[in-house]
């Protein structure tokens, strides 16, 4: 991707601009970023994915009438049946991950790539019945919410003040203070960094992409990390039991030697000091695949050869040193490594590509193959 290049997406910044000047700091409001957008799914097509059971929706109804409860939030999945009447105004439908069910839908979200693959959560899509919206609140992530259809008026401000309303099936600001407001047409954009408090509201049936950004907390990364690398401890640490022939005898029967605590302390970091380890064990979460997420062994395999893409929810990252595909890692380097990152970077790899990899290599690609982690590459850059 050039990075250097204005984009129409961007409202004519290039992604390194947008990411200097906007990214986790400041909206943009982006007329016509895809112009004359035409949802990709339609109305019919998401209502059937909320059907289905891998697929995680939500359905927020305002009762404005019910005044100790003006919303209630179900869980899906949702039959057409379970859904209000188009015509009931003041309801939302929320379903998540379509990227990783759609293929238009993931070419939307391949526009997105100048932020790090690592970065992306999903794509939600929502479907709102006139006046529908999921009220003022905030999010910890980055968005850009996309209008696909229909109408949407935004009201957002820096909001000092986070205090949620109590007692709410969702978060609600209590005191939200908005500061801009403007409709969104079909193929406009709005980009919001973290914590900046929006309430959308549907003028009309309308429809809203999300493409949300998750960050990771430092604590989540650090429970992840010390979980894998807890996995391969004692053959890091070996199992030397603990020595103490000077121990003197002690008075106070109960408490910890000094001298075993420091022995632990050593342990603990003979355990953390491989960096190696510590890159592995975070590229193996990162390219975790979503829990909804299963493959299915490839029914027909086919030859690598002809050159292979990567199936649409296969997450496939790198790093100097490792190749990071669904959760495993590879230690990569030399030509091999080039080819691997220009398959993780590019989606696909041609087949003038593929014969240039080691036979240890293609092997792999087999093996993904089989796995139904790979698709034949028809040419169409990215499945
Ligand atoms: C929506 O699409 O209805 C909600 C999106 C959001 O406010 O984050
Ligand atoms: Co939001």
């Amino acid at each position: 991707m050039n990075i250097d290049q204005p984009l129409q997406l961007l409202g004519g910044l290039s992604p390194a601009t947008f990411m200097k000047r906007h990214w986790q700091k400041k909206p943009l409001v982006i007329r016509q970023a895809i112009p004359g957008l035409r949802a990709p799914l339609d109305r019919a097509e998401l209502f059937d994915l909320a059907a289905q059971d891998d697929v995680q929706s939500r359905l927020v109804i305002q009762t404005p009438a019910v005044t100790d409860q003006p919303w209630r939030l179900k869980q899906g999945p949702f039959g057409r049946k379970a859904l209000p009447a188009l015509k009931q105004p003041g309801w939302t439908l929320l379903v998540q991950s379509v990227d990783l069910f759609d293929a238009r839908v993931r070419a939307l979200r391949d526009q997105f790539r100048f932020v790090p693959d690592a970065r992306l959560d999903d794509v939600m899509v929502s479907y709102a019945s006139d006046g529908g919206g999921v009220g003022p609140h905030f999010d910890s992530y980055d968005v850009f919410l996309l209008q696909a259809h229909g109408q949407r008026r935004w009201r957002i401000g820096r909001q000092k003040n986070l205090d949620l309303q109590p007692g709410m099936p969702l978060k609600i600001l209590a005191n939200f203070e908005p500061e801009q407001e403007f409709v969104l047409e079909a193929g406009d954009m709005l980009y919001l960094p973290p914590r900046y408090a929006h309430d959308g509201v549907a003028l009309g049936e309308c429809m809203t992409y999300s493409i949300g950004f998750r960050a990771p907390s430092a604590g989540e990364l650090a429970q992840e990390i010390l979980q894998r690398l807890a996995e391969q401890a004692c053959d890091e640490v070996g199992d030397a039991l603990y020595r103490d022939p000077n121990q003197s005898a002690q008075a106070q029967c109960a408490q910890i030697p000094a001298d075993l605590a420091r022995f632990a302390q050593e342990a603990l970091e003979k355990a953390l000091h491989d960096s190696l380890a510590t890159q592995r064990a975070l590229g193996e979460y990162l390219s975790e695949p979503k829990p909804q997420v299963w493959f299915d062994s490839a029914q027909e395999s086919f030859d690598p050869s002809q050159g292979v893409c990567l199936d649409r929810r296969t997450q496939m990252l790198y790093d100097s040193n490792h190749i990071f595909i669904n959760g495993e890692s590879f230690r990569a380097s030399g030509r091999d490594a080039t080819l691997m990152r220009l398959l993780a970077d590019q989606h696909h790899l041609c087949a003038g590509d593929v014969k240039r990899l080691s036979a240890g290599a293609l092997e792999l690609l087999a093996q993904w193959v089989d796995d139904g982690w790979l698709q034949a590459d028809l040419g169409e850059g990215s499945g």
